[in-house]
């Protein structure tokens, strides 16, 4: 066995939430794993609507938490939420410190983007539509400068190291090389979602739930599984895979869904119409799809030309998929896009096993309930990663460490590009926007025959763990509640409207 010893936390993943992590540590000396070049293939640099902060003139945190618990259709934990939402103004602060240019008035007030199921306009962007990428643009550059963090590459983790039930290290290889264990204090995930692992997505391709599985696969319980959001308007550029994104922000200036006919999709729908909670959206858009109806996003009477100025990623998604939205609706199509489910941590991102910390998408914490509110996933991100640096800080003694210097071999496997994309079709059929008893269970075992057919790859069983636990608590939760909806049983269940903790033992017997 090849392995290092080294007293530098190991932060999983490089997006907002790692990133947040490293610089909270500083100087404390951290090794940051970034499967991608810093800065590219965390979805966080994808995130259109910005950050949802009770910042206007008139909002309140106690406002924003009001919403924050509505969509979340009766499982968010009221004082988590507005603890996180407490914090916002705080990290928007720490951003703009950093450089972040924030978009503001003359008077220098926030310009704010109204987002679906949020009373008032809240979300404070960049450009319009570029606060994802401005915010990492921020971090990165604060961590290039940042001499107490050292950055690897090009690898990926591929399973926890443990020793008496504590979490004592964790595997590491570039794709295709014979992973090296990496022996330390403290180990914070925060590498992503789960949204890569369904045939459409508005997420970067290679976020396919390997923190979760990763988690799981040690132990660790994992909470709310089932609950997947599909964004309803990702743009519907004939293919699958990836798809752009066609922000929310967008109904919030007045853009209206339509059918072919030139309907309105969410009219009489529900009170707040094309507003509504994302998972009524998605839905909606669903079903209009699966009728053949082609829903389209029809931005021209409320914004026109102006969209090309103030949404400049939308333009960009349209103008690669041969869409002129300014004289043409837009078509879309709902694509898995978050994960509110995930590895189980309190507010100080401590999950269930001693030495594993996580933040951002991967983690959960109770804030997004059943339905995340748009714009809330990179405010959690930024107060918990701050929060698990602060916890591991106080937790595990520091002690002076050289750098990470590991020589990796090759004759590691390689990823099975056909058994993902099985899994992510029978994840699209079976665990998608609409769900139902004997379909979960037919998605069960072709994801256990696609892992047994498939094995050799640790960042394979990742996935497939991750996906069992999506479909056992799909299973399990027999009702339908915010984003998880069972043909079966189309009702909410008020008995039901609480959270459940899984581990993947449980998920396996199902
Ligand atoms: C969007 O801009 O529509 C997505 C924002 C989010 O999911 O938080």
């Amino acid at each position: 066995m090849t392995a290092f010893d080294t007293d530098r936390v190991v932060i999983v993943g490089a997006g907002i939430a790692g990133l947040t992590a490293a610089l909270t540590l500083a100087p404390r000396r951290v090794l940051v794993i970034s499967p991608a070049p810093l800065g590219q293939g965390a979805g966080s640099a994808w995130a259109q609507g910005g950050v949802a902060a009770a910042v206007g003139p008139g909002d309140t945190p106690e406002a924003h938490a009001r919403d924050t618990v509505a969509a979340g259709a009766g499982v968010v934990r009221p004082d988590v939420a507005l603890h996180i939402v407490g914090a916002a103004g705080e990290m928007i602060e720490t951003l703009a410190g950093l450089g972040t240019p924030f978009d503001r008035d003359e008077a220098g007030q926030f310009l704010l983007n109204r987002e679906a199921a949020h009373a008032v306009a809240r979300v404070v962007r960049v450009q319009g539509d570029q606060a994802g990428r401005a915010i990492m643009t921020a971090l990165v550059r604060a961590v290039r400068a940042q001499p107490s963090v050292q950055v690897m590459e090009g690898a990926f983790a591929e399973r926890l190291y443990l020793d008496k039930g504590h979490v004592c290290g964790v595997w590491l290889a570039p794709e295709g090389a014979r992973p090296v264990l990496v022996r330390t204090p403290a180990v914070i995930l925060a590498g992503g979602g789960a949204a890569g692992l369904y045939a459409a997505t508005t997420n970067p391709p290679a976020i396919r739930g390997q923190m979760l599985g990763m988690a799981a696969r040690a132990g660790a319980q994992i909470a709310d599984a089932e609950f997947v959001q599909f964004h309803p308007t990702a743009i519907d550029t004939g293919g699958i895979g990836t798809l752009p994104l066609a922000t929310e922000a967008l109904r919030g200036a007045g853009a209206v869904l339509i059918d072919s006919e030139g309907r309105r999709i969410m009219e009489g729908r529900h009170d707040l119409a094309d507003l509504a909670p994302r998972d009524i959206v998605a839905r909606a858009v669903f079903a209009c799809h699966r009728a053949g109806g082609r829903p389209m996003l029809d931005t021209r009477g409320a914004l026109g030309q102006r969209l090309l100025r103030d949404f400049p990623t939308v333009a960009e998604g349209c103008a690669k998929a041969g869409i002129d939205p300014v004289t043409h609706p837009i078509p879309v199509v709902p694509a898995a896009h978050y994960h509110m489910g995930g590895i189980a941590v309190d507010v100080r991102g401590r999950s269930s096993l001693p030495g594993l910390w996580a933040c951002g998408e991967a983690a959960h914490t109770g804030m997004h309930g059943a339905n995340r509110l748009a714009s809330n996933g990179l405010l959690e991100a930024l107060v918990l990663g701050r929060a698990a640096a602060r916890d591991v800080a106080g937790q595990v003694p520091e002690t002076p460490a050289g750098p990470v210097d590991l020589c990796f071999a090759p004759g590691g496997a390689v990823l099975p590009a056909a058994a993902i994309d099985g899994l992510r079709a029978v994840m699209s059929a079976e665990v998608g926007v609409l769900r139902a008893g004997g379909g979960l269970r037919r998605a069960l075992s072709r994801i256990a025959a696609l892992e047994t057919e498939a094995s050799e790859a640790d960042s394979f069983l990742n996935m497939t763990a991750a996906a069992t636990l999506i479909a056992a608590a799909a299973l399990c939760r027999m009702e339908s509640r915010g984003a998880h909806f069972r043909t079966d049983l189309p009702d909410s269940d008020p008995a039901q409207a609480r959270s459940v903790r899984m581990t993947l033992t449980e998920a396996l017997s199902h």
